[in-house]
């Protein structure tokens, strides 16, 4: 089978391809075969090689895989993920969504001492076993163009919390996701279709706009209203012309 997979120096990216004679293996022991006995300057990053560290999250065909978890059965294209700052061949930069995080809040801020129910655990279950993979960032096309936007793992993140228990100050976590946050995205739902956990960020921030709306905050694409603005101005007359039927 011929494995290409991009690679990239101090001063440029090229593609390399490598014949290996394996099967049945996962495209991480590829990677490892390939380092071990071909070309040992092969970078990529991994860990726990069980699907639990997200740590080698990368493209296979242009789709963002575990390689721990992926099976090869042909020849394949493999690159690192997308959205992010290539340090060398497969090995992408964290620190901006490390930074993300903080910003977005995306922790215990002040904690009280409560009796935990088991529903309350079921309310943060789901969102609590992200692997931090970044897959979710880079199929994220508000990311692309926009790396102040919290993203999607941020902002299911920001929902955990404001759902857990044991945070005093669950609401205000809704100020820190107000701008480059939940109404910045599409909701394409990429970042569904992506995640190795099967989180879903596109319903959390969802949920998140719902609880905002809660506590005060709007649309701010709708209070500006533009679009209606244009329309009516542009045609000098006042149809009253509401797109949207509010
Ligand atoms: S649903 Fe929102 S956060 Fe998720 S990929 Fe699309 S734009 Fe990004
Ligand atoms: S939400 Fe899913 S895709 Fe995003 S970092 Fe966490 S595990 Fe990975
Ligand atoms: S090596 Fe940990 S998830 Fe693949």
């Amino acid at each position: 089978m011929i494995i290409s997979i991009n690679r990239r120096n101090d001063k440029e990216n090229y593609m390399k391809q490598y014949k290996i004679d394996k099967e049945n293996i996962s495209t991480l022991e590829a990677l490892e075969y390939i380092k071990e006995n071909i070309d040992s300057t092969l970078t990529y990053r991994s860990g726990c090689k069980s699907g639990s560290c997200g740590s080698c999250s990368i493209l296979v065909n242009d789709k963002e895989v575990l390689a721990c978890k992926c099976k090869l059965n042909d020849d394949i294209t493999i690159k690192p993920l997308k959205n992010g700052t290539i340090i060398k061949d497969l090995v992408v930069d964290l620190e901006q969504t490390a930074k993300l995080l903080f910003k977005s809040k995306a922790f215990i801020e002040k904690f009280q001492d409560i009796n935990i129910k088991k529903e309350d655990e079921e309310l943060i279950d789901l969102q609590s076993t992200c692997i931090l993979c970044q897959s979710c960032y880079s199929t994220c096309p508000v990311y692309s163009v926009n790396k102040d936007f919290l993203g999607p793992f941020a902002l299911t993140r920001v929902l955990r919390y404001t759902n857990d228990k044991k945070e005093a100050n669950n609401t205000k976590k809704l100020d820190a996701i107000q701008v480059n946050g939940i109404w910045d995205c599409t909701l394409c739902g990429n970042c569904t279709i992506a995640c190795p956990q099967f989180i879903d960020s596109k319903t959390d921030i969802m949920n998140l706009r719902m609880k905002s709306v809660q506590n005060g905050y709007s649309d701010p694409t709708i209070q500006s209203n533009d679009f209606l603005n244009e329309f009516n101005n542009y045609n000098d007359f006042n149809t009253g012309f509401n797109p949207n039927s509010f």
